[in-house]
């Protein structure tokens, strides 16, 4: 089955998929993690590969960035490739003091500025909620690494550039733990389509601190949130 945006058939993907914004940070985790790696789909430069981790099929997907572009990868990857589960490996901004740049970060819901979830559930404010089942298993497993973790609220912009900057008080305000684009769209699709969900993030932008991870560090610094993801996705 190929779609629009992916040019992979149906088998090629394993029904346990990661996703990531950035198509080259995709290629450098299946080439780090995965066993007998195999890209299977390059529309738009948009990577996806197949391999093994522990002996299990899994597959690493991109979805660039924002709402719109992560949710037509995720609807075709769970309407046309039968994935089950999906667990998100990002990258977020914090306002909070006692975050700081590379701790990880795992999104128990994610509210958002934008209007996507209006659309989709007839104007009623949706719960974008993660799933229980890997939320529990990243816990543990995070315990078991040894790898200190927070979870909370996440706020999904239509911004990376944020106009209006007194938007970072209410988000302080009402005890908001990270700012991304994506994780809204991905929990939205996974409660709609009836597939698992749970997305991860690494902090690169401290926005009062005014301090950022560089570019180059941004591929290489995710290594404990690929791990984390990795085995909980397997479990
Ligand atoms: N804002 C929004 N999205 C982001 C940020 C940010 O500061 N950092 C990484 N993704």
């Amino acid at each position: 089955m190929t779609t629009l945006h992916i040019n992979a058939k149906l088998k090629d993907f394993s029904k346990r998929v990661l996703i990531a914004g950035d198509p080259l940070r995709v290629k450098y985790i299946a080439e780090k993690y995965f066993k007998n790696s195999v890209q299977i789909t390059n529309v738009r430069s948009m990577l996806g590969y197949t391999g093994m981790y522990k002996n299990k099929k899994i597959s690493i997907m991109s979805h660039g960035i924002g709402i719109p572009s992560c949710m037509l990868y995720v609807q075709e990857l769970i309407k046309y490739f039968n994935v089950k589960k999906i667990i998100r490996i990002g990258t977020c901004g914090v306002i909070d003091n006692d975050i700081n740049l590379h701790d990880i970060l795992i999104s128990i819901g994610a509210c958002t500025n934008s209007k996507i979830n209006r659309l989709r559930f007839k104007n009623y404010d949706l719960s974008a909620i993660a799933n229980f089942n890997l939320l529990y298993k990243a816990k543990k497993i995070s315990k078991k690494m040894g790898l200190k973790v927070r979870f909370g609220n996440f706020f999904t912009s239509d911004f990376f550039y944020e106009p209006n900057r007194k938007v970072f008080n209410l988000m302080q305000k009402f005890n908001i733990l990270a700012i991304e684009m994506e994780t809204v769209a991905l929990y939205s699709l996974a409660l709609e389509l009836k597939i698992k969900a749970l997305s991860i993030c690494t902090v690169t932008d401290h926005i009062y601190k005014n301090k950022k991870v560089s570019v180059n560090d941004r591929i290489l610094l995710c290594n404990d949130m690929i791990e984390l993801a990795l085995e909980t996705i397997i479990l």
